[in-house]
């Protein structure tokens, strides 16, 4: 088949990658003419493993080209595909949808002949008969259908979760586009993949279903750490635990730093904005919004906590930017706002990742970048795992403690084996989901404090110290006691 796909970002060129691979011919079109450019000298603007050789090898064999002339890219095109980006846009949360109109009304005036128009990128429900009119507006005598096929691909594994889907959602109420959408995922169903075809609406809804799904399913775990923190248990084992239950699945029940991204946090909020337009209230989607936000917000004055209540003066490395290891994406990721209040409350910040340095420095330009993780660790009064790239699972441990200034580690992906941290290394350590640990009696401290709390001693509140961070995180909701007392506790034997 000759296949159009109008957007060259993660979604766009590794889906337009893949088709070409599977055998058709593919153009990507962009209106980044620099990003063409690239594209065209064989310099992949993203980073996503293996896909630089995928493009390469289709673009050797004839059949993957990129150009910013739409005419070129639509003749006798059988299918385009819109990946453009849906940001949230400037009204609620509601999905930016300026970019994906643009393009059918482009597409619409360019098409010559009859084709499927496709929308992969992430689109609220109603939005393909929005896009169908507003093409018939264009071209009112065009020969289009336009059907809807979200993708579920992951940033980090995006190849393998294209070529092998869980499942392939296909929206299409007619039956010449169905068939041909059906017809090019024929190899996928032929491997056992479950082609849902449904309506167009519901293939929509479907994404932003499954989104908020998984993003619930985060900040579910996020709070059952925060209970382990305070009950001396661990949450790995929880989520192993409850992970093994078929019904439930072990999948994205890894606690950390809040979901973050360019997928959950503007599509669980898109969907509240669809919801909310219905008049419908989606109580758990409002709650896993609000205890991601919070949970970002909280993780400054979770740092200060461990370096005795304060973050003025002192020196914070960060180990991972972007919002998950192996991409380069800095899109709403935690290290964003951990970095921007680390440095508001008077701290100075140096940071480093093995692939998103680029764009963290659009993002974050008060903050200093290091070349390696030993020069990012040097004199800093804490360490912080942001993102769980496998580089940072092999550090020199014994070199990062000699370089830093105080010996602290906040592991917000449960990187590292904390019996090793603090016997061998004599860390204190902060890890996400457990009891906090030091080279000294962080367990006896933990249960004196457990017991100074049983007897009444030591206060319980909905809320926070006023420890010297400038941001203003929400309380907790629930009558949850806040780790920051807990671990003020601990911070006086640091
Ligand atoms: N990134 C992901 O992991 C992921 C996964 C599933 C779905 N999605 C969805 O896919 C869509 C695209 O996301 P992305 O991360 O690839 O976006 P992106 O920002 O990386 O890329 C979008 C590209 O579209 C180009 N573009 C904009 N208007 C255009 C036009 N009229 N013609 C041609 N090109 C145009 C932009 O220049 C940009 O290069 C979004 O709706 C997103 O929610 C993303």
């Amino acid at each position: 088949m000759k296949i159009a796909v109008l957007g060259t970002g993660y979604v766009g060129l590794v889906s337009g990658a893949c088709f070409s691979a599977w055998g058709h011919e593919v153009t990507g079109v962009d209106i980044d003419r620099a990003r063409v450019d690239r594209l065209n000298a064989g310099d992949i603007p993203i980073f996503e493993p293996g896909l630089a050789e995928c493009v390469l090898a289709c673009r050797e064999a004839g059949r993957l080209a990129f150009t910013t002339d739409l005419a070129l890219a639509l003749k006798d095109v059988d299918i385009v595909f819109i990946a453009v980006g849906t940001p949230a846009g400037q009204h609620d949360g509601e999905a930016d949808l300026s970019y994906v109109f643009e393009a059918g009304r482009q597409i619409a005036r360019t098409l010559r002949g009859p084709a499927v128009v496709v929308t992969k990128s992430t689109v609220p429900v109603g939005t393909a008969e929005r896009l169908e009119a507003v093409m018939r507006d264009a071209a009112p005598s065009g020969e289009f259908v336009v059907a809807s096929n979200p993708e579920f691909l992951r940033e980090g594994s995006a190849l393998e979760d294209f070529n092998r889907p869980d499942r392939v959602v296909i929206g299409c109420e007619d039956r010449w586009a169905g068939g041909l959408l059906e017809a090019l995922y024929a190899p996928l169903a032929a491997e056992g993949i479950r082609i849902v075809t449904t309506g167009r609406r519901s293939a929509e809804l479907i994404k932003y279903a499954a989104n908020a799904f998984l993003a619930t399913k985060i900040a579910f775990i996020n709070e059952m750490a925060d209970l382990c923190e305070r009950v001396n248990a661990n949450v790995e084992d929880i989520a192993l635990g409850m992970g093994l239950d078929r019904r439930i699945g072990a999948d994205f029940l890894k606690a950390g730093p809040g979901y973050g991204g360019s997928c959950f946090p503007k599509d669980t909020v898109a969907l509240l904005r669809t919801a909310q337009d219905s008049g419908v209230t989606l109580r758990l989607v409002e709650q896993t919004i609000a205890a991601n936000t919070a949970r970002k917000h909280t993780l400054a004055r979770r740092l200060a906590s461990l370096l005795g209540g304060t973050l003025r003066g002192k020196h914070i490395a960060v180990l991972g930017l972007t919002f998950k290891a192996e991409t380069d994406d800095m899109r709403d990721a935690p290290a964003q706002t951990l970095i921007r209040c680390a440095l508001e409350a008077g701290a100075t910040v140096s940071a480093y990742d093995p692939a998103g340095m680029d764009n963290a420095r659009q993002v974050l330009p008060e903050a200093h970048f290091a070349a390696d993780p030993i020069e990012c660790a040097t004199g800093a009064d804490a360490l912080v795992i942001m993102t769980d790239w496998a580089s940072f699972r092999t550090l020199d441990l014994a070199r990062v403690g000699e370089v830093m200034r105080r010996r602290a580690i906040m592991d917000l992906r449960g990187l590292y084996d904390v019996d090793l941290l603090v016997k061998q290394y004599r860390f204190t350590v902060d890890r996400v989901g457990a009891p906090l640990r030091s080279p000294e009696r962080a367990s006896r401290i933990t249960l004196n404090a457990h017991a100074r709390r049983q007897s009444g001693a030591l206060p319980v509140h909905n809320g926070f110290r006023n420890l010297e961070t400038s941001d203003t995180a929400p309380a907790l909701p629930g009558g949850s006691i806040p780790r920051e007392e807990f671990v003020n506790d601990q911070s006086q034997i640091i």
